[in-house]
């Protein structure tokens, strides 16, 4: 029997605030929901999942370093930092595990800003607009993309 995979996802800053924060940009479905839903989700494709939340940089750029050896892809929404964190960037390119890269807003059509991701050239993908089904989107995506690798 093949080993079940195992998938970090990650949400960077102010995410913690979904269902309240800009609810015409971001949509009302709070992060726990969204995380309930990729919990049953993984069940229906037999992976595990395993989620982070933090406001703090250096609290994602530690759990991508000791995800490496322990999961298998991860799944990271990493919000403003996306736009400016090179250690976020690094961190990735440092452990090597495929990324998959998410944004519930369609980042392309807001301020110019934000249309630099400093994570794109490190991800297998992104998925950016479709809001919390972006990350379901994303869990698919994953579990295929290692199915294959
Ligand atoms: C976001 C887009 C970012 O530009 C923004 O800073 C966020 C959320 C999104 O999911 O659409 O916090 O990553």
């Amino acid at each position: 029997m093949k080993p079940v995979k195992k998938i970090l996802v990650l949400n960077g800053p102010n995410l913690n605030l979904l269902g309240l924060r800009e609810p015409g940009i971001y949509g009302s479905e709070t992060l726990e929901g969204i995380n309930a839903a990729l919990l049953s989700l993984a069940g229906e494709l037999s992976c595990e999942v395993d989620f982070l939340q933090s406001n703090s940089e250096g609290a994602l750029v530690d759990a991508i370093q000791q995800a490496s050896g322990r999961v298998d892809g991860i799944i990271i929404n990493p919000a403003a930092y996306t736009h400016t964190s090179v250690a976020i960037r690094d961190a990735i390119a440092a452990v090597g595990l495929p990324v998959i890269e998410v944004h519930l807003s369609n980042v392309y059509k807001r301020e110019e800003f934000r249309h630099k991701s400093l994570i794109a050239p490190v991800a297998v993908g992104q998925i950016a607009g479709l809001g919390a089904d972006g990350y379901l989107l994303a869990l698919r995506g994953m579990v295929s993309y290692l199915n294959r690798a």
